[in-house]
């Protein structure tokens, strides 16, 4: 098939365009690399031996969108492109709200111009806000906590009531837990920008001596050890699911899957994970919990098993392997 895959040079989006190519998808990347490096379709060529053809786009821009569709015929598009951090979002929420909202609107406009009705959005677990109980089922009640969560929920609903005005959209919802890793090559993987939010970006600088020691945001929450439990997915296995959604949905509709493994670990659980598998050390402390955090994010990944056939591969220690190994190999070049 021919994917459009928006954000593919971000950290999902391009591990999901390596294994699209490897099925031998033909695969279109349009990014406005705010958040990414051009230099990631290099990689991807590196490792599957084709360079996908780049456009650099505004989704927000409803000329460069239509050029998508005007010099390609797609038959499917995934749509990764948006603002995430959470943290930001609640210092610029009008940003929030018109890039990722806006970008979402043109994109599914411009699709159902030039006759392609079948999307697959990067949602997130966010939007269950914090669950009754864990695991959590794709049928929780949803509610949210920031604005970048709200974005993901506000899009969800878009979807639908397009899939509910227009019968013939094929809609898939993709709700990720915590992303980890990098793909076993090193060459692509987690870089933010800056300081990292995220707990496994974070440990890795401190491990490689470029911060000082890991904040551990509060060890009071009601879980083993006190910290935080979350549902830790390699980036590989989410990129899998995507390819599962895109081969496997084929009546129209809207269809909804957590993706995650099933398992939480805790924020030390982490620490002492990739300390053992790396050799290295991460030093931390305990500090005050981070406002918005919940004590516990766990996916029930029933449903994407039974009707995708979809289920998680790596373990942790792969995760925290793969992690390590990125930054090394980013370090040699
Ligand atoms: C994980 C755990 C922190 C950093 C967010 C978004 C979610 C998705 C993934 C985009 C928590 C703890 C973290 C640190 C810490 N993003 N932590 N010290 O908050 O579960 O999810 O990122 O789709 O939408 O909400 O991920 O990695 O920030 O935190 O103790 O320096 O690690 O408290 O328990 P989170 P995270």
């Amino acid at each position: 098939m021919r994917v459009l895959v928006t954000g593919g040079t971000g950290y999902i989006g391009s591990h999901t365009a390596v294994e699209l190519i490897k099925r031998g998808n033909e695969v279109i990347i349009a990014d406005n690399l705010s958040n990414s490096q051009e230099n990631v379709i290099d990689k991807i060529k590196e490792i599957t031996g084709v360079k996908p053809k780049f456009y650099l786009t505004e989704l927000t821009n409803r000329e460069e969108t239509e050029k998508l569709f005007k010099e390609n015929k797609f038959d499917a598009v995934i749509h990764f492109a948006g603002l995430k951090a959470v943290g930001e979002s609640c210092l610029k929420p009008l940003m929030y709200y018109n890039n990722n909202l806006t970008s979402s609107i043109i994109l599914a406009e411009t699709m159902a111009k030039y006759g392609c009705k079948k999307l697959i959005f990067s949602s997130s677990a966010t939007v269950y806000g914090e669950p009754e109980r864990v695991p959590i089922k794709e049928d929780f009640p949803l509610s949210t906590t920031n604005p970048y969560g709200t974005t993901k929920l506000m899009i969800e609903r878009i979807y639908t009531d397009l899939v509910k005005a227009d019968p013939e959209w094929n809609v898939t919802l993709l709700r990720y837990f915590n992303p980890i890793g990098a793909h076993d090559s090193g060459l692509i993987g987690e870089k933010p920008n800056g300081i990292p939010n995220n707990l496994m970006p974070y440990i890795v600088k401190v491990a490689a001596g470029e911060l000082y020691q890991l904040s551990v945001f509060g060890n009071d929450y009601p879980t083993h050890d006190g910290t935080g439990v979350r549902d830790y997915i390699h980036v590989t296995d989410l990129a899998l699911g995507h390819v599962a959604a895109l081969e496997k949905v084929a009546e129209s509709g809207v269809h909804v899957y957590n993706l995650g493994t099933g398992t939480g670990y805790s924020v030390l659980d982490i620490v002492k994970a990739f300390e053992k598998v790396n050799g290295v050390k991460v030093p931390y402390v305990i500090t005050n919990r981070r406002p918005g955090d919940i004590p516990e994010c766990v996916a029930d990944p029933t449903k994407a098993y039974e009707e995708l056939g979809w289920k998680t591969v790596y373990g942790l220690e792969e995760m925290c392997r793969s992690s390590w190994h990125f930054l090394e190999k980013m370090r040699e070049n």
